[in-house]
């Protein structure tokens, strides 16, 4: 297409996000969507959030007001009581940064840290947007594979030194999503987590652990967040959100760092949003101060996990015996199926004439020619969300899928 406008070569560069390309496709009557990872929009509390506008009237005059680059003072308090119990300290206020959604945590990370032509080991598969935020910093990707119990951590040094000798550099990120990962629903082991952190520090290689899934575990038990078993150690950076266990539509998150990397994303977001939005920092300061956020956290935890159970239920009954394989999530939004034989790619254009919806597996892992080292592809996966549709359209969702995989 011809333009007045001279791009950069960044802009040049950029690519459309395939789930959100997916979603014009998918807008169709009596479409079923497993696409999207969306929270169930009829458990949104609307009512209580509502009610916290009344924050508005009590201190209107500073929620309308720009608010300090590091966030909302109320709602710093609110997440460092709530972070102490999570991460095992207390996190002093210079290391914690409020940010629009943990995606821009993830993005003011690699402009600070990443210099064109850097490597950053990520997971195969892995949270696409993050692929996004990465590729804009200029980064070159290595993958690390996973399985049910997350990433192969035994792999990284052998990995790090591959790079190495290609590269001539030392990788200079790790990013994982430990806790029911985007796509693939694993949860990293404790003996993997203890390990990575481990490797970490003896490779002088930061950790961004992506956790915005931590707390929606339906069954099992919890291991501790990565940041924890560092004792807090720098090597660390946690991001996590309010996107999935409240509304995505708030873009409220946050990051713990060290206090210099809070400073530099500071900086950098001067340069660009300045704050995140004053009044959705104070509602969902007030949400919590309520004590709204744990009752909610009951009730979604009994919703997603009815839902999880809804599409196990679903798969193995109309899914032909063999034609896939997965293991049913203990929490998080998403099933990953791996196809006995075919492309998802092939298989989506067959769904979506039968009226149902999921991800092919190549979003989540980066271009083949970014891929630094042995190259991982996606072709045979699928990502399936059950948190966003409800459980009679999950089970008529899987006898569509069933129908497609059988034909
Ligand atoms: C692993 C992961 N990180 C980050 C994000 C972005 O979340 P937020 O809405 O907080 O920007 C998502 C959203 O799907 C995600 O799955």
């Amino acid at each position: 297409m011809s333009s007045i406008y001279r791009y950069s070569a960044l802009a040049s560069r950029m690519q459309p996000s395939p789930i959100r390309e997916l979603f014009q496709m998918i807008r169709q009557p009596g479409m079923i969507s497993f696409a999207g990872g969306l929270p169930d929009p009829s458990a949104f509390p609307v009512g209580p959030v509502a009610d916290c506008a009344e924050v508005l009237a009590r201190d209107g005059r500073r929620v309308l007001q720009y608010g300090a680059s590091e966030g909302y003072p109320p709602l710093r308090d609110c997440l460092i009581e709530m972070m102490s119990d999570r991460l095992g300290y207390e996190v002093p206020p210079d290391q914690l940064l409020v940010t629009s959604g943990s995606q821009q945590g993830v993005n003011l990370a690699a402009r600070v840290l990443l210099d064109p032509g850097d490597v950053v080991i990520v997971e195969a598969p892995t949270y696409p947007g993050t692929i996004h935020s990465l590729r804009n910093a200029g980064a070159r990707f290595a993958t690390i594979p996973c399985d049910a119990d997350g990433m192969q951590v035994d792999l990284l040094p052998e990995i790090v030194e591959n790079v190495e000798t290609a590269t001539g550099l030392r990788p200079k990120l790790i990013y994982t999503v430990p806790d029911f990962s985007n796509p693939s629903g694993a949860c990293m082991s404790l003996e993997r987590r203890r390990l990575l952190v481990a490797f970490a520090a003896e490779l002088e290689i930061p950790v961004f652990e992506d956790d915005p899934y931590g707390k929606l575990r339906y069954t099992g038990e919890a291991f501790p967040n990565l940041k924890h078993i560092a004792g807090g150690a720098p090597q660390v950076i946690y991001a996590s959100s309010f996107s999935k266990v409240l509304a995505p539509g708030v873009r409220v998150a946050w990051t713990v760092a060290t206090p210099d990397l809070v400073r530099a994303m500071v900086l950098m977001r001067q340069g660009e949003d300045l704050c995140t939005s004053t009044v959705t920092q104070a509602l969902v300061a007030e949400y919590c101060r309520r004590g709204h956020l744990e009752s909610h956290m009951d009730k979604i935890l009994d919703v997603y996990s009815g839902k999880c159970a809804a599409m196990q239920r679903a798969l193995v009954q109309h899914l032909p015996s063999g034609a896939a394989h997965w293991t049913e999530p203990e929490g998080g939004f998403f099933f990953w199926l791996e196809l006995a034989k075919g492309s998802s790619h092939e298989l989506f254009d067959r769904a979506i004439a039968e009226k149902v919806a999921f991800v092919p597996g190549g979003a989540f892992y980066p271009d083949n020619d970014e891929q630094i080292g042995e190259v991982h592809t996606g072709d045979r996966f699928a990502r399936l969300c059950f948190t966003f549709a409800d459980e009679e359209s999950i089970d008529e969702g899987c006898r569509r899928l069933g129908r497609v995989l059988g034909g």
